[in-house]
């Protein structure tokens, strides 16, 4: 198996490496192969150009033991991790299916709507998932504070035998952390962030729980809550933090379900749950026995939405695995939109500087304004009325003056002059011809 990327090394630790399977902000991953034949694995692996950056490959460090930690069945589990060369990587358990973004984007495209109770489990599952990363502590049992601060439809992974994992706990803050601390390198997805994170507050796992709440609401409603056309709109819309209500639109929309986005979404975070297990519990109790019913549910709709998919993905990662083959390979996901905590700052300053640039603009137009009109009192001509009166004479006046002019006003003194020697001429002519004639 000889590596996709040039600058990959061939194995990572005791992986092969082979064809990449996705990949955003700080990381690739990539299919991986043990020494058994079987044992397929998903290899994050810290992007080369990132790799020499010590903040992220400490960041990405901390995701390795945070994940190396937890072990719960919503959250990726994490067999190893290791570096190479300069190549930091985390081996995964290999998941087969497709995020919950996907899914919501198919749904949409298709103009159909996601179950409701559908959404409501994937969400209480992820919150299950949270609240486990939330409360890990460290050997001595003391809590690490784990927030995971990018919980968000793209980091939800649904798998085609209807299970739910939260993964890329890569932006994971731990209170406690081991390495030089990272915070402020990346700090997830603008749509998602809280309204205390729109202000640079300081932050606790709350903050997860908002995340979790905008991602319920979207589930619900298919639209999206807070995304605007650009990052100055959205953070404007996170800080209105306006939530519509979906009864107003569909007054059979469940109310106990509505309680639930409404406490999650609270503004301020003393009223919000204070944990994901609070918020877990009241959308199963909301989803009583149902909630036995979803994984197969949810298989089903990825059965429905992705026909042929788990098959082809099953043939696909053995191929991307042994073979590299160009014509197998995916094609790699969208970037996704990530916000440094430079962006933030520079959203908010671009906000103050479009305020205070928009305020400069107002007080200079406002003065050219004044200025004008001054200028204008100055050389104005009567006030309208009295110049419409004019205006009406004048033309009168000038239509009967004009011919008369011509005529006789442009005959000038030197034109008499001239007429007159001519007549004295003629008649010293007239003479000379009748003395000479005589
Ligand atoms: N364990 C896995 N098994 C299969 N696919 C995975 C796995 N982990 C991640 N992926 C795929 O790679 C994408 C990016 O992974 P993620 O951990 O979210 O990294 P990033 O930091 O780039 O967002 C995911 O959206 C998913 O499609
Ligand atoms: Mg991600």
């Amino acid at each position: 198996m000889v590596p996709v990327q040039q600058s990959l090394p061939p194995r990572l630790g005791r992986f092969e490496v082979g064809a990449k399977i996705g990949g955003g902000g700080m990381a690739t991953i990539y299919v991986g192969r043990g020494a058994d034949k079987d044992e397929l694995v998903a290899l994050k692996v810290i992007r080369d150009e990132l790799a020499h950056d010590e903040n992220f490959s400490a960041m990405f460090v901390d995701e390795a033991k945070i994940l190396a930690r937890l072990s719960h069945p919503n959250v990726i589990h994490t067999l190893e991790y290791g570096v190479t060369g300069h190549h930091r990587f985390i081996a995964m358990e290999l998941l087969s299916g497709r995020t919950y973004a996907d899914l919501w984007d198919v749904l949409v495209g298709k103009g159909e709507t996601m179950p409701l109770l559908l959404g409501a489990w994937i969400c209480a599952r992820v919150a299950e998932g949270l609240h486990s990363a939330h409360e890990l502590v460290d050997d001595d049992g003391n809590p690490l504070g784990v927030i995971h601060r990018d919980v968000n439809p793209t980091n939800i992974f649904l798998t085609h035998s209807g299970t739910v994992k939260l993964i890329d706990f890569g932006l994971a803050k731990a209170r406690v952390r081991m390495s030089k601390s990272a915070d402020g390198i990346v700090k997830g997805k603008i749509p998602y962030l809280a309204p205390e994170q729109a202000k640079a507050a300081p932050i606790d796992r709350r903050i997860d729980v908002y995340a979790l709440g905008t991602t319920l609401w979207e589930s619900v409603t298919m639209k999206r809550l807070f995304k605007r056309d650009n990052d100055v709109a959205t953070l404007r819309a996170i800080r209105d933090a306006h939530v519509p209500n979906p009864r107003d639109t569909d007054p059979d929309f469940p109310e106990a379900l509505w309680k639930v986005i409404e406490k999650a979404l609270k503004v301020d975070r003393e009223e919000r749950y204070p944990t994901a297990a609070a918020m877990q519990k009241d959308l199963d109790a909301f989803l009583g026995d149902a909630a036995g019913e979803q994984p197969k549910e949810l298989a089903r709709l990825l059965h429905d939405i992705f026909p042929e998919a788990e098959a082809q993905d099953t043939r696909w990662l053995r191929d991307a695995a042994s073979v590299r083959a160009p014509k197998h390979t995916m094609p790699p996901p969208a970037p996704l939109a990530t916000a440094s905590s430079s962006l933030l700052e520079d959203v908010e300053e671009e906000i103050q500087n479009r305020e205070s640039v928009r305020s400069e603009h107002v007080e200079a137009a406002r003065r050219e304004a004044r200025e004008k009109r001054k200028r204008e009192k100055k050389r104005r001509p009567p006030p309208p009325q009295k110049q419409k009166k004019k205006k009406r004479k004048k033309p009168r006046q000038v239509a009967e003056a004009q011919p008369l002019r011509d005529t006789r006003e442009e005959a000038s003194p030197k034109g008499r002059v001239w007429v007159s020697f001519a007549i004295v001429a003629a008649v010293v002519a007239i003479l000379w011809f009748l003395f000479v004639n005589r």
